[in-house]
């Protein structure tokens, strides 16, 4: 099978390089050409585990290529998927359609032969109906099916998410592309992953009810944990607690600083503008959205707290950028709203992460990017843990003690035993753990 891939970023990338190991031969295709030129040169320009061995040796088989020739790798092609970023747009939070919309245009004028075109990127239910229509339009003689495939797996654990995943959705009633799409997804099918076949509009659906439900079992246990604080209980043996019971699940319950990334924040905001053209309220969305947005500043507090509300003059070692670990994305990292807040507060702010600071030199200014943690923490009077890298989770707490100015750990993470932190003599804050010492200097 011959397949053209619209859009290497991520997702693109991640799912050329996975369908070139299936055994197809695909194409990927991205505008921007020196990440195509980096790509070509056996460079991957983002950092996702697994994903360089795959690439490099589906490059060397032949398999894969990169281009910014669309309409060649179009023309060529049985399957085209848009997987092009659907960020929100600027001003009313709804998903801005315009980079899928250019590519139907571009993917328009190529199409030769009977092509499926397969929407991977997350798009607003109804968005098939007007890629085929754009299409269409500008190609009444084109034979060709508008496929919706929404992507679910995660960036940290991309390559694993796609080749193992939960469900393959294919949204189409025209029975030619299912059969194509079957074909493509077939070692996956052998692997008895669960196909869900449906309409266009339902699969369309099916992946912001899916992250509109994510986001709202964080915010969920996030609240809890605020309750846990106040009432000396501990949120993550309630996690544990509530997590046994089947019909609940212990995943997405770790309270932390609110959720962000390249798609929870955004989809739900996509979601709940949806539904408002569709005259559709989603009160529980809207609280999730707010209460998220408030959360990331407000963990400030919890660093200002040390000091009895003031930073003013304070340095603040920010450990971990990233909104998770394993990957260099900042897009909506919670990082970035509590670092602005501690600068508002008067701190100082240096930071440190293992794969991220390229990537925030781009969103966080008067910063100082340090080498690694125990740079970091020198001479400051807090540490706050962000996101929890593997390299962070076991820091040599006594040696942090001795370079730091002030012994405060501020754990967004909860990555710590309090009582491990505190014998280093600590003052330790953490999320829905009743604080074991009170302190103030
Ligand atoms: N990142 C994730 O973890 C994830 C997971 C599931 C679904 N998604 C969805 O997948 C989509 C893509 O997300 P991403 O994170 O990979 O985005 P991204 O911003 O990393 O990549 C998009 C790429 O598309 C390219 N592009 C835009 N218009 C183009 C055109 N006309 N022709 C060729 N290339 C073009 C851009 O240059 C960019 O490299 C989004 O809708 C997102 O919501 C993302």
């Amino acid at each position: 099978m011959r397949v053209a891939i619209i859009g290497t970023g991520y997702v693109g990338l991640v799912s050329g390089a996975c369908i070139a190991d299936f055994g197809h031969q695909v194409t990927c295709v991205d505008k921007d050409s020196t990440k195509i030129s980096t790509l070509n040169a056996g460079e991957i320009p983002i950092f996702e585990p697994g994903l360089e061995d795959i690439v490099r040796s589906n490059l060397k088989e032949r398999r894969l290529a990169f281009t910014t020739a669309l309409g060649e790798s179009v023309r060529d092609a049985d399957a085209v998927f848009i997987a092009v970023g659907t960020p929100s747009r600027r001003g009313d939070g709804h998903a801005d359609l315009s980079y899928v919309y250019g590519a139907a245009r571009e993917i328009a004028g190529a199409l030769d032969g009977f092509t499926i075109v397969i929407t991977k990127s997350t798009v607003p239910v109804g968005t098939g109906d007007e890629v085929e229509r754009i299409i269409r339009e500008l190609r009444h003689d084109a034979d060709f099916a508008v496929v919706s495939n929404p992507e679910f797996l995660r960036e940290g654990a991309a390559i694993h998410d796609f080749k193992h995943p939960d469900r393959i959705v294919i949204g189409t009633e025209n029975e030619h592309a299912k059969k194509v799409a079957a074909e493509i997804y077939r070692p996956l099918y052998l692997n008895q992953a669960p196909i869900l076949y449906t309409s266009r509009r339902t699969a369309e659906l099916i992946k912001y009810a899916a992250n509109a439900f994510l986001a709202t079992k964080i915010t969920f246990i996030n609240e809890i944990a605020d309750l846990c604080e106040r009432v000396g209980a501990d949120v993550q043996e309630v996690a544990r607690g509530i997590g046994f019971d089947n019909r609940i699940g212990p995943k997405f319950l770790h309270a932390g600083p609110g959720f962000g990334g390249s798609c929870l924040p955004k989809d739900v905001r996509a979601l709940i503008k949806t539904a408002q053209d569709h005259d559709v309220r989603m009160r529980i969305l809207e609280a999730v959205e707010t209460v998220n947005d408030t959360r990331k500043r407000a963990m400030a507090r919890k660093v200002s707290w040390a000091f009895a509300g003031n930073l003013r003059g304070k340095t603040v070692a920010v450990l971990g950028l990233t909104f998770k670990p394993n990957t260099d994305d900042m897009r909506e990292a919670p990082s970035i709203p509590l670092i602005t807040a501690l600068q508002d507060m008067g701190a100082a702010v240096r930071v440190y992460d293992p794969m991220g600071m390229e990537q925030a030199k781009h969103v966080l200014a008067d910063v100082t990017y340090c080498r690694g943690p125990y740079d970091c923490v020198e001479e400051a009077d807090a540490a706050v843990i962000v996101t929890e890298w593997e390299q962070l989770r076991a820091l040599d707490l006594e040696r942090m003690r001795g370079l730091m100015a002030c012994p405060v750990i501020v754990d967004l993470r909860n990555v710590y035993r309090p009582e491990d932190v505190e014998k280093q003599g600590f003052a330790y804050a953490c999320i829905g753990r009743a604080p074991h010492n009170k302190f103030c200097f």
